[in-house]
């Protein structure tokens, strides 16, 4: 390999003997040489993002010493240290507030220490985001190593996917048809081995968007934890960023406009997390790419459904790892000159030739483009008087849905329904079964104060459940919109991501309960028909109020993070890039 100078040298091999000797003598109380560390070899930092606290990601405690095997095999020495824990479902009030805080640890650490180049270890949702936002701000090499999904879930002979057995499970108890300690056994079920969600959730989305961008070694993503392929992806990923190091193969020679429109892209073909957008819209801005609102329906809505994945299809991770994973999915996508396949990768090559040789094995769960699970089944973005962004994923829309809110045969695309509005979740959940609300099928629930300032941190909330009176004759789902997110896991067709959120005084926040709602899919419209003078008196009632902050991190956040639509960063943040450049000083 060539020869290179490193920047860990100005530590570890410094212009001052005094500096030099203070940097060097505690890395050898736990046995490193002084030799090892002033050889020249780089130093590759194990951003380990698994913990106790960290149950999604724990298996890179374990995988974490195939990488240092990987990583001193090639040459390089290996030093692990800890990211901020981000566990989606246990983290209160919302793990949406962990992202820019673990981004920020990470950008410290790796600006501000001895650090060449970076193995991110990623898993539930926004631990992907997190890592890549970082690794663009410092831009020294990086590359992302997933620890997998779990094993499929089976429970009485049928697969049970983590999250969406949840949405299913809550329905059927709301129903009366199954009890607490049978939700309780859906909910094991469903996760039966270390390792993320096994659905098309948002961790299994992140995780094949960073193969998408190239971030990853192919077929990484859908690996699923136990197996033992896994263990070798993580020896074969330590291995290759000492390569990179020495390549200087760093995030901004790899991440271009053209590798985020891909990843665009294949998130719509895998019938990918609507969460994908704040994060791919994140990321993009911390590479400096710009990434316009219409992007999503440009690269994302005509994309054919390939991947055949709760929650839009059957299957869960095993099966689509065994078919070829993330790479037999972009195979098709690039055979259909719908990828940018001369976009660089971490392995040196192209997209495109990563994927030769990658075609699925298995129909069933990974389809032909040309037949696919559904036509044009990606991202819509909509804008109305009620915010100037939202999202929705069309993939999850049932025929069932389409019948019961058309309003005009001959626009399909339109539906008009009885706004019920609701003031968080907390609110939500008080009311719903109140019957003065009298809620039918005729209904579009609203929930607000759920964004970045108004939660704070934007709660995966919009996916809220019919009344249990119309659980109980079978309506499944009424159509919700909100200033919130979702789960990726949900099946529920909901409008999300508006922005601006009520709280920072988007349309949302002058809707009443009563007042009717047009969605129109083909104009890319959502509007409440109410007159504007009187939306202008509403304004005078002022914004609903949200909760004040309870830790110092909540205010701080408050203080700095944008809106959904354009990725809910760290607004001062984006404009750092490539603070590595020049060593900190003494
Ligand atoms: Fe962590 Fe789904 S909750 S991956
Ligand atoms: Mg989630």
């Amino acid at each position: 390999m060539a020869e290179r100078r490193f920047r860990s040298r100005d530590w570890f091999d410094s212009d001052r003997i005094d500096m030099t000797a203070l940097y060097l003598e505690r890395f050898m109380n736990y046995g490193l040489t002084p030799d090892e560390l002033r050889s020249g070899k780089p130093i590759i930092g194990i951003a380990q993002s698994g913990s106790d606290l960290s149950p999604c990601n724990r298996i890179h405690v374990e995988l974490a010493k195939r990488v240092r095997d990987g990583i001193r095999d090639a040459g390089g020495v290996p030093m692990e240290f800890p990211v901020h824990p981000i566990f989606e479902n246990c983290r209160r009030p919302t793990a949406a507030l962990d992202r820019n805080l673990a981004y920020l640890g990470l950008v410290e650490i790796l600006h501000g220490y001895p650090i060449d180049a970076v193995v991110l270890t990623t898993g539930c949702d926004k631990t992907t985001p997190a890592g890549v936002m970082a690794a663009s701000t410092v831009d020294i090499p990086a590359i992302v190593l997933s620890g997998g999904p779990m094993l499929d879930g089976w429970f009485e002979g049928e697969l049970v996917g983590s999250g969406t057995v949840i949405w299913k499970a809550r329905r059927r108890l709301a129903a009366g048809e199954i009890t607490e300690e049978e939700f309780l056994a859906l909910a094991a079920a469903s996760a039966p081995s270390a390792g993320h969600c096994n659905t098309m959730g948002t961790a299994s989305t992140m995780n094949a968007v960073a193969e998408a961008l190239g971030l990853s070694l192919p077929g990484c993503a859908a690996i699923p934890a136990p197996y033992r392929e896994r263990g070798q992806m993580a020896y074969a990923t330590g291995r290759r960023i000492v390569e990179m190091a020495y390549e200087d193969l760093r995030p901004s020679r790899i991440l271009t406009r053209d590798s985020f429109l891909n990843a665009i892209t294949v998130t719509a073909a895998i019938g990918g997390s609507t969460n994908a957008q704040p994060h791919i819209v994140a990321m993009a801005r911390h590479a400096g790419v710009e990434l316009r609102d219409e992007d999503w329906s440009l690269y994302g809505y005509d994309v054919p459904l390939l991947v055949n994945m709760q929650p839009a299809g059957k299957y869960l991770s095993e099966r689509f790892h065994r078919a070829g994973g993330v790479p037999a999915a972009m195979w098709e996508l690039l055979q259909a000159g719908k990828l940018r396949g001369g976009c660089a990768t971490v392995t040196g090559r192209s997209v495109a030739d990563n994927l030769q040789g990658r075609e699925s094995t298995d129909r069933e769960i990974i389809a032909r483009y040309d037949q696919p699970l559904k036509e044009r089944a990606g991202f819509l973005v909509l804008k109305g008087n009620l915010f100037d962004f939202a999202i929705m994923k069309t993939s999850v829309i049932s025929d069932e849905f389409r019948q019961r809110y058309l309003r005009d045969p001959a626009r399909p695309g339109t539906f008009e329904g009885r706004a019920i509005v609701f003031d968080g979740p907390d609110d939500y959940h008080h009311r719903i079964n109140d019957p003065a609300l009298n809620i039918d099928e005729s209904c579009i629930l609203v929930v607000r104060g759920a964004g970045p300032l108004g939660f704070p941190g934007s709660a995966e909330v919009v996916n809220m459940q019919p009344p249990d009176a119309l659980l109980k004759r079978g309506v499944r789902s009424l159509p919700t919109i909100g200033d919130g997110r979702q789960s990726g896991t949900s099946d529920s067709p909901s409008i999300l991501n508006a922005s601006p959120e009520s709280a920072a005084g988007g349309g949302l926040a002058w809707v009443r309960t009563g007042d009717t709602i047009r969605i129109d899919l083909d104009a890319g419209r959502c509007d409440m028909l109410v007159a504007d003078d009187e939306i202008a008196r509403r304004k005078q009632q002022g914004v609903p109020p949200t909760p004040p902050s309870k830790t110092p991190w909540q205010e701080l956040y408050r203080a700095t993070v944008g809106q959904l639509s354009t990725g809910a960063c760290l607004e001062s943040a984006v404009d750092y890039r490539g603070t590595a450049a020049e060593t900190p000083r003494h």
